[in-house]
């Protein structure tokens, strides 16, 4: 449809149906027992007059016949013919469920990340969905903060082709909504990631500097590779809550980034202005939002109750609202729906090969569990070896973290399942060992667990333990599935205390004891505090919630048949106390050195070392890197020229693997102070066996760039230290560079 088709049906509707398009229902306002799932509190909505047969969009309807039957309804009641749009929280996976964002970003693979999306777009069209609420890309740098699991991590380089990868990979080239595409929503606009203490839907307050030197450009990367939509946030910033943040959502947004799609609130934020007092009631918060340019109410009747009579009353201007609604149609005609309404639904290739779905899940689960630690050459574990496999995460299926809703249960690859297929079933056994954790009560989301139930009740942990510690002392080597449980991270989950439930610690000294060789494997949607339990672990192999067919990969590496190449996307502190903790820290006057850890009077604790756990970027390998002769093409250059600095890596072990070279610049001086480090460029590659390969990073004046106190993007002349290294703390290899 042209725009001047689209110009006639925008003049053609009443205010009541225009206003309509701009309001969002689950689907059992349109059917009675959809199946739906509620991600925020549960209130009546209040509808006053409101005829449903006039609203633009339904939310979280995930089953294809009732999304089918709602649609056909909706098309025979409404006067207008206008097509409901379908959106729903499609985050990194539909029915098949790929590793966690967190996970997918320690991969350090946009190309695996963009064709894992396009795979999830393709499942959840064929479903009849339109919109996904996703990319989360909100940086993050406090994994108390339970939606770390579904974020990026801590760092703008990652963050930022994060979120181009998932556009292109759910909208197609160019974001122009290819075959079998999804339309993105990019979230949550702005900063949500960065909660005072990493308490949920706390306020957040920094600089404009920070704003926009850190958390800004993934969002902006997504708006740049023509994400459809954005969300608004949750949280305050600098005092204003985002949804009505005119400053943030017309003149960022709109005027500085371009954005021209649909801009949605997050779910009943709208109403949520009230709350945060800055609406005196829900007819100011309409006018509040839709002033500061939000186009559709998610979930509320904030909206639908009020801006008519708000327009009628002259105090709000009409154009605003043509506005959103010509936003509204633009995606619909964008999407096809004018000309087939059931989008997907009657494609008749209907389904995706599942062996691409397998290879990929498989493949994800290889690059994106992280080895943390193997000492003496644990593992890869023999194939004569008679293995105990232990844990609360042995054979449960319940590893997809918090945002997999429709995620099909029954095609699962357990850590059993994933190992019986690579080791000889009659040498492994089996136990449960421990509860995740003693108390469930909680960690609350008990509405949408369903027939998960039984995976979250209290079994006696004497019991399970004295079985574990009975088979255990049958084998020769004890691998210990163990981590937290779905709903501990995710909307809603924040930790003050992210160490290993104490039960599960419990089980690990238990195992420990009987002198055996202990292989750890994690699953959990954030980095744990492991300074407890680290010590205890010969190996421990990070596998963070892997998805459905992630665990096959794992097993794949604990058998030596993938050799681990994940690297931490985020800083894994040592304790609870030195978050917030990331690698591009700012530099101080007195900064703590290695040679005055006794003095006082340096930037520094006294009871507990500055440096992390595990720094961000590590993670090991079965066979070792050597980095060396950095060179770079360009000792001095000018603004107008690139440079390339390279550095020999050579695979000093015996097995090939894949590992990420990081490119690293620190600025001596500036118009601020500048961090330590920061990360510029990543090459992930593969290195046979005792093979040498030159890895070069080109850099351009925009890597020399930052934003200086005036919020404006500046380079100074002078000198910078360029980094080839191996994890953000390896300063092993640099080289001198001067701007002129
Ligand atoms: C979350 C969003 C999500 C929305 C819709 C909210 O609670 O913050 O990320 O897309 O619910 O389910």
């Amino acid at each position: 449809m042209k725009h001047n088709q689209l110009m006639h049906i925008l003049d053609s509707l009443t205010l009541d149906q225009k206003i309509g398009q701009l309001v969002q229902l689950s689907g059992e306002f349109f059917k009675e027992g959809t199946q739906t799932t509620e991600t925020g509190p549960s209130t009546k909505l209040g509808l006053e007059n409101y005829n449903i047969y006039n609203t633009g969009s339904a939310i979280n309807v995930t089953n294809a016949q009732d999304l089918r039957a709602i649609q056909n309804e909706y098309l025979e009641k409404t006067e207008h013919k206008i097509p409901l749009i379908f959106m729903a929280d499609i985050i990194y996976g539909f029915e098949t469920i790929f590793p966690i964002p967190l996970a997918q970003a320690c991969t350090f693979d946009f190309e695996l990340i963009q064709q894992g999306a396009k795979i999830v777009a393709e499942e959840a069209y064929y479903a009849g969905q339109h919109v996904t609420f996703s990319p989360m890309v909100d940086l993050v740098r406090d994994p108390r903060w339970g939606r770390v699991m579904e974020s990026p991590g801590e760092d703008v380089y990652v963050g930022t082709n994060f979120a181009r990868a998932m556009v292109n990979g759910f909208q197609g080239k160019d974001g122009k909504l290819g075959p079998k595409s999804l339309a993105a929503c990019v979230k949550h606009f702005a900063a949500y990631g960065a909660p005072v203490a990493g308490r949920e839907y706390g306020a957040v307050d920094m600089s404009e500097q920070q704003l926009r030197e850190v958390y800004l450009p993934s969002y902006r990367a997504a708006v740049d590779a023509n994400v459809k939509l954005v969300m608004t946030a949750f949280n305050t910033l600098n005092g204003i809550p985002a949804t009505g943040n005119k400053w943030l959502n017309r003149t960022l947004l709109r005027n500085e980034f371009g954005f021209d799609g649909v801009f949605i609130t997050d779910y009943a934020a709208i109403k949520e202005l009230v709350q945060h007092g800055y609406a005196e009631d829900d007819c100011d918060a309409a006018r509040i939002a839709m002033e500061a340019g939000v186009d559709i109410d998610m979930k509320t009747s904030v909206y639908s109750n009020h801006l008519k009579s708000l327009v009628e009353a002259g105090q709000l201007d009409i154009t605003l609202i043509d506005e959103a609604v010509l936003r509204v149609l633009e995606l619909k005609n964008d999407l096809g729906l004018f000309e087939n309404p059931y989008r997907g639904l009657d494609d008749p290739n209907s389904q995706i090969d599942e062996g691409k779905k397998i290879e990929k899940g498989v493949e994800f689960g290889e690059k994106s569990a992280v080895l943390l630690k193997n000492d003496n050459q644990t593992l890869p574990l023999s194939a004569a070896a008679k293995i105990a496999v232990i844990g609360p995460f042995a054979e449960n299926p319940a590893i997809v973290g918090m945002w997999a809703f429709s995620a099909d249960y029954h095609r699962i690859v357990t850590l059993r399942k994933g190992m019986e297929d690579v080791f000889n079933p009659e040498n492994l056994i089996f136990a449960e060992g421990s509860n995740i954790m003693m108390d469930y009560n909680r960690v609350g989301f008990s509405d949408n667990i369903g027939n998960l139930s039984a995976l979250f009740q209290v079994k006696d942990q004497e019991q399970l333990l004295d079985d574990a510690e009975a088979k255990a002392k049958e084998a020769d080597i004890i691998v210990l599935a163990l981590g937290e449980s779905m709903f501990e991270s995710g909307e809603g989950g924040s930790k003050t205390n992210i160490h290993l439930a104490s039960c599960q610690v419990e089980l690990l000294k238990r195992m420990k004891s009987l002198g055996k060789p202990v292989i750890g494997v994690i699953y959990t949607g954030r980095p744990l505090c492991l300074d407890n339990i680290i010590d205890d672990f010969d190996a421990l192999l990070y596998a963070w919630y892997p998805g459905t067919y992630g665990n096959s990969g794992i097993a794949n590496m604990l058998a030596g048949k993938a050799n681990p190449s994940g690297h931490l996307a985020m800083t894994f502190p040592k304790n609870e106390g030195q978050i917030p903790i990331y690698y591009n820290t700012y530099r101080s006057g007195r900064p703590i050195r290695s040679e005055d850890v006794a003095y006082r009077f340096t930037s520094r604790y006294i009871d507990q070392t500055n440096q992390p756990l595990f720094p961000f970027g590590f993670g090991l390998s079965y066979s070792e890197f050597r980095y060396d002769n950095i060179k770079t093409d360009h000792s001095e250059f000018k603004e107008s020229e690139l440079i390339t600095v390279s550095i020999d890596v050579t695979n000093t072990g015996l097995m090939d693997g894949e590992t990420v070279v990081q490119c690293y610049v620190h600025d001596h001086i500036a118009q601020i102070s500048r961090p330590v480090i920061e990360l510029k460029q990543t090459k992930r590659i593969f290195i046979k066996a005792g093979e040498t390969k030159t890895v070069s990073c080109g850099l351009s004046i925009d890597d020399f760039k930052y934003h200086n106190d005036k919020g404006t993007k500046v380079y100074d002349k002078g000198q910078f230290t360029i980094y080839m290294a191996q994890h953000a703390e390896d300063r092993a290899n640099h080289i001198e560079v001067r701007l002129v």
